[in-house]
């Protein structure tokens, strides 16, 4: 979809239909929408359809114009009750509403910013939220679909409708034509099949940003991998025919070659049989997206690289399979990782952190990251303690996690911290071994977190995100279709925005 920017008296405004919301329980509709209607829709404050309108979350009602206008349609968006209104409340009614308009085939889409009027925050705020959730929640994959595919491209283009400047509006396209391309990227990746997104596909998508952005890119091999003493890595990758490929980007602008990395980690498990620990068969499917943290990164460095932000960012994603096979690793195995601490395999469906330790601590030794943060469809732990809407959040340095959640709230990306105290280390104590990677069923997300803390410096300010529950929407989340999320991106780009390096977090 295109955005533009409409600016001058009302008479100048034309479209398929324009939007205009609307607040329950109240006796008048929104001074802004009277105002144009008493200019534009003279028929509309008394059409009798209204009265059948509460503006209740997300209600829509279309009207038609008795006569020919400027815009022959006009829909009405509820917003639910004044005193409930939030952010998400205005992303997910303006996504119903565009896709409304999808449905209807109307190419041409008006919002007006005095639509907005009375919402209590600032405008580019609200037209922000609003694009990004048109964008999100007309997102499909229909890649694979051959036979019965609706393949309307409406809404073609989106007006933004202002009397006067919008002095931020043109900022704002760009903005918002960015990060929700990289989450469409995360998102398709995520849903694609793991016959198609396999470690190539990964490392391909990856060379594609890397060289349209003017990134560093390098992807090492098994072989490399286990030259590095990838141990952990290795192990996992071993038990696959399908090509393992650590992968290594660097978004560095000029002049910043001397700067500490924000470094991004993401699990890149294409799929998870969970190995010999073998998963049970039901749903086993859902294992395409045990990538999902990879995804986030790749979709975050596409968005980083479009705004050209002048930070230096760093991308670590580790991607292969997890299968079972004759030379697959096993329980039992003492792996020796690339820090050179020892784990012992209890599971080998504990594979994320077997290749999280090593790009972690590969990315400690080479980049001395002044910040770091890894994505990771980690524990299945987490969907239990804390849903499908909620990430969990563990990490070294408080500071960095309340930032995390401060920042992610606002963008429709819910955080919450879970504990990290060291006790929790007794449960992994091993035999024979530095530790073992899995402990008994308790605390399954914490003990996930606590693993991966062995591999970082507390110098290293580093949080660490277990998507396993987000990144996948079961139902309808209007700006979040059923399926993949691509949970992550959002705050990703805003912390890497915000991040003042001479500051820490
Ligand atoms: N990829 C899974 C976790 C997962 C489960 C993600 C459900 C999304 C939805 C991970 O590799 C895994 O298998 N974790 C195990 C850990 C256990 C062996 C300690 C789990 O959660 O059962
Ligand atoms: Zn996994
Ligand atoms: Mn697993």
């Amino acid at each position: 979809m295109e955005w533009k920017h409409v600016e001058g008296s009302f008479s100048r405004w034309t479209g398929d239909v324009i939007l205009f919301f609307a607040w329950q329980d109240e006796d008048s509709l929104p001074d802004g929408l009277l105002r144009w209607g008493d200019s534009e829709a003279p028929w509309l404050k008394d059409n009798r359809a209204l009265k059948d309108f509460r503006a209740k979350k997300s209600e829509l009602l279309l009207l038609y114009s008795p006569t020919e206008a400027r815009f022959p349609r006009v829909l009405l968006v509820g917003l639910g009750k004044r005193k409930d209104w939030s952010l998400e409340v205005l992303r997910h009614a303006t996504a119903m509403a565009v896709r409304r308009c999808r449905d209807l085939s109307l190419e041409r889409v008006a919002l007006p910013v005095l639509a907005f009027d009375g919402m209590p925050e600032d405008q580019d705020v609200l037209v922000r939220e609003a694009l990004m959730a048109a964008a999100l929640g007309l997102y499909r994959y229909d890649e694979l679909k051959t036979r019965d595919v609706e393949k309307s491209d409406c809404p073609k283009a989106l007006f933004v409708c202002s009397e006067g400047p919008l002095p931020f509006v043109h900022e704002l396209f760009h903005e918002v034509d960015a990060v929700s391309n990289g989450i469409r990227l995360a998102r398709d990746l995520a849903t694609a099949p793991a016959n198609l997104v396999t470690p190539t596909r990964m490392a391909q998508e990856a060379a594609r940003i890397a060289s349209a952005y003017g990134m560093a890119f390098e992807v090492f091999d098994l072989d490399k991998a286990r030259e590095l003493g990838m141990g952990g890595f290795v192990a996992v990758a071993q038990g696959s025919r399908e090509p393992a490929r650590f992968i290594v980007m660097e978004h560095c602008p000029r002049g910043l070659e001397n700067q500490a990395p924000l470094v991004l980690v993401g699990k890149g498990i294409t799929f998870d049989t969970g190995g010999i620990s073998i998963k049970p068969a039901a749903k086993m499917e859902d294992m395409k997206h045990d990538m999902a943290g990879a995804a986030a990164v790749l979709g975050t460095l596409e968005a980083v690289g479009r705004l050209k932000i002048p930070r230096r960012v760093v991308g670590v994603m580790p991607c292969t399979e997890n299968m079972p096979d004759g030379r697959a690793y096993k329980p039992g195995d003492v792996i020796k990782t690339h820090a050179g601490l020892t784990v012992e395999v209890i599971s080998t469906d504990a594979e994320g952190r077997m290749i999280l330790c090593d790009a972690l601590s590969y990315a400690v030794a080479r980049y001395q990251p002044a910040l770091m943060v890894d994505l990771a469809t980690l524990t299945g732990a987490c969907v239990i303690a804390l849903g499908d809407r909620v990430a969990g959040l563990l990490g070294n340095n408080d500071a960095l996690l309340t930032t995390i959640q401060n920042l992610g709230k606002p963008l429709g990306e819910l955080y919450w911290p879970l504990p990290l105290y060291d006790f929790y280390f007794e449960d992994i104590k091993s035999d024979v071994a530095d530790f073992k990677n899995v402990g008994e069923r308790k605390a399954g997300t914490i003990i996930g977190a606590m693993f991966l803390k062995q591999f970082v410096p507390e110098s290293v300010p580093w949080a660490h995100v277990d998507i396993a529950g987000t990144v996948w929407a079961d139902k309808d989340l209007g700006w979040i279709p059923k399926g993949a999320s691509g949970f992550g991106v959002r705050t990703l780009v805003q912390l890497i925005r915000a991040w003042k390096p001479d500051k820490g977090a």
